[in-house]
């Protein structure tokens, strides 16, 4: 697989300013909740008009392994609302055998696809060709609190508003926020079955890519549905705004070692400071970054 970017920030900003811009805020490492109105019909519409994303889409949602789909008879019912979301947004066609499962759905939509089923408060279906170093086959069938379980601190800190915030979400209403990582190369597929190459002490700057999970949370009858983009830039793109370097510098300097370890950077961060702070000194008095 080859090493690009798919580019989300036209769609979630509606500008051409890269993402990475506004997407820190100034202080240390915290996990943030950082929820914004969303747009449903732009985050949906299709954004590669070469068709290479969903070409190579097509071929992760083929794998023998079925890795990449899953779902539950909750899902079943939730992924029909999907259907009709989709339909309604007009961005898919109805397949010319009437299905309606998510695997038609996906072969057609560009971004990853995640159910949540409020009565049991769980995931029921997911269609994930490109996730951010998890299985969906672990995640399926699970309640929210058990999914982020594994992210030390995460529910202790923000759980309560993540439960009030996708209980409360009305049909049709949608929020958008972001999750980031660092990685070693660009690739879009870190499921953790591909064994990709970790970020280590032996890296070098160019080596260093920052990950970028543009997350939309849609409202439906049944439940939520979460939609997922990803986008990737060279570490060393943020040098060109010395705030923005400053402050991923910190991020990385405060970020607990066991967050460090469950975003796999644990053996990493060292490393990334000494390069970072080589190729460009991190700006000490720097004006305070005001995110836009
Ligand atoms: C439908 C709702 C949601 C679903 C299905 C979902 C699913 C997931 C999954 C599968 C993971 C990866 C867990 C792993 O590593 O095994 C994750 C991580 C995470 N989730 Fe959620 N989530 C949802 C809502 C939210 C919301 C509303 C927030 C708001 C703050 C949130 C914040 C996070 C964070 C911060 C992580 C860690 C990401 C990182 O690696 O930095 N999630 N979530």
């Amino acid at each position: 697989m080859t090493e690009r970017s798919v580019s989300a920030s036209k769609v979630t900003t509606g500008e051409n300013v890269p993402f990475w811009k506004r997407l820190f805020a100034p202080g240390g490492f915290e996990w943030a909740f950082r929820m914004r109105k969303g747009d449903a019909q732009a985050f949906f519409a299709p954004q590669d008009s070469t068709g290479t994303l969903l070409k190579e889409r097509n071929e992760i949602l083929d794998h023998p392994s079925g890795r990449y789909l899953a779902t539950t008879t909750a899902g079943e019912v939730l992924t029909d609302q999907v259907w009709d979301l989709a339909l309604e947004l007009g961005q898919v066609k109805e397949s010319p055998d009437g299905k309606r499962d998510l695997l038609s759905l996906s072969r057609q939509w560009e971004a990853d696809l995640v159910m949540m089923d409020i009565s049991t408060k769980s995931v029921a279906a997911g269609s994930v060709c490109f996730p951010s170093s998890w299985d969906l086959a672990h995640v399926v069938g699970k309640t929210l609190d058990e999914v982020h379980e594994v992210v030390p601190k995460l529910n202790p800190q923000i759980g309560e508003m993540i439960n009030r915030f996708v209980q409360s979400l009305s049909p049709g209403k949608s929020f958008c926020r972001e999750n980031w990582s660092f990685t070693r190369t660009a690739d879009l597929d870190y499921h953790p079955a591909v064994g990709r190459r970790r970020l280590d002490e032996s890296l070098t700057l160019d080596e260093v890519f920052l990950r970028i999970e543009h997350q939309i949370f849609t409202g439906l009858p049944d439940g939520v549905l979460m939609g997922v983009r990803i986008e990737t830039f060279p570490l060393k793109d943020l040098a060109t705004d010395p705030d923005v370097w400053r402050m991923a510098y910190e991020k990385l300097q405060t970020m607990p070692e066991d967050v460090a370890n469950y975003k796999s950077m644990d053996a990493a961060i060292p490393k990334i400071l000494e390069v970072m702070e080589a190729y460009q000194p991190i700006a000490k008095n720097s004006r305070t970054f005001v995110a836009k």
